[in-house]
């Protein structure tokens, strides 16, 4: 789906909050592979983030057209931030009533309040969309995401434990979350 673009303003700087075109497909694979290097709390290693731009477009396309899913880029006087997503978890009826929740900004511009900004517009457009529960996973130890989940209100529900491992041989679990709008 396509988010229209909106504007805010956070500690005195503009937050234009919009989807991505096909334009912003390299600053994205760059983004990608920029973001996840910064931390140890996304899915995958920097080296493993190498889309093309075919994948790249691909995967944009899926989130601007699908009426399950919504890609949110975040630019903060003009630079990106960053980018919020949700995506229905399918496969059947009985889960439609369910969507995915993922975001992440460049450490330069996280405690800031623009993830809790991102979330809270993304959650309302989830709740609109008649979506009844919003989930996300959450690597442990990613005290600040957790706290900002909890406080939007995201319950823990679960874990897998161990389920990832670093390269350094070390593991660490996720943690389901899930918020309720009924
Ligand atoms: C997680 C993330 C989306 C949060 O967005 P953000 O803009 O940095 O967060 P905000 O500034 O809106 O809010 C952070 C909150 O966590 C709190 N916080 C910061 N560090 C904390 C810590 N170590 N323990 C507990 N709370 C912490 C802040 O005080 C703030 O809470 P408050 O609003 O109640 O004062 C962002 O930091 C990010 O993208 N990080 C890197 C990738 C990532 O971890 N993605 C999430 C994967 S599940």
């Amino acid at each position: 789906m396509i988010f229209e673009e909106r504007k805010y303003t956070i500690n005195g700087k503009e937050l234009v909050l919009r989807s991505a075109t096909n334009d912003d497909a390299e600053m994205l694979i760059n983004f990608l592979k920029k973001v996840t290097g910064e931390t140890r709390f996304l899915m995958m290693e920097s080296d493993e983030a190498d889309l093309s731009l075919e994948d790249e477009y691909e995967f944009l396309n899926k989130h601007n057209e699908s009426d399950g899913a919504m890609l949110i880029m975040g630019f903060l006087d003009g630079e990106h931030v960053g980018n919020c997503s949700f995506t229905r978890v399918s496969g059947s009826r009985r889960y439609n009533h369910r969507a995915n929740i993922g975001i992440a900004l460049l450490q330069k511009f996280t405690e800031q309040g623009i993830g809790r900004l991102m979330l809270n517009v993304m959650l309302d457009e989830i709740k609109k969309l008649g979506f009844e529960q919003a989930e996300l996973i959450v690597i442990d130890h990613n005290d600040r995401a957790k706290h900002l989940y909890e406080s939007l209100g995201f319950k823990e529900c679960g874990r897998y434990p161990n389920a990832n491992k670093y390269d350094d041989g070390t593991y660490a679990d996720d943690i389901l979350m899930v918020k309720n709008f009924i």
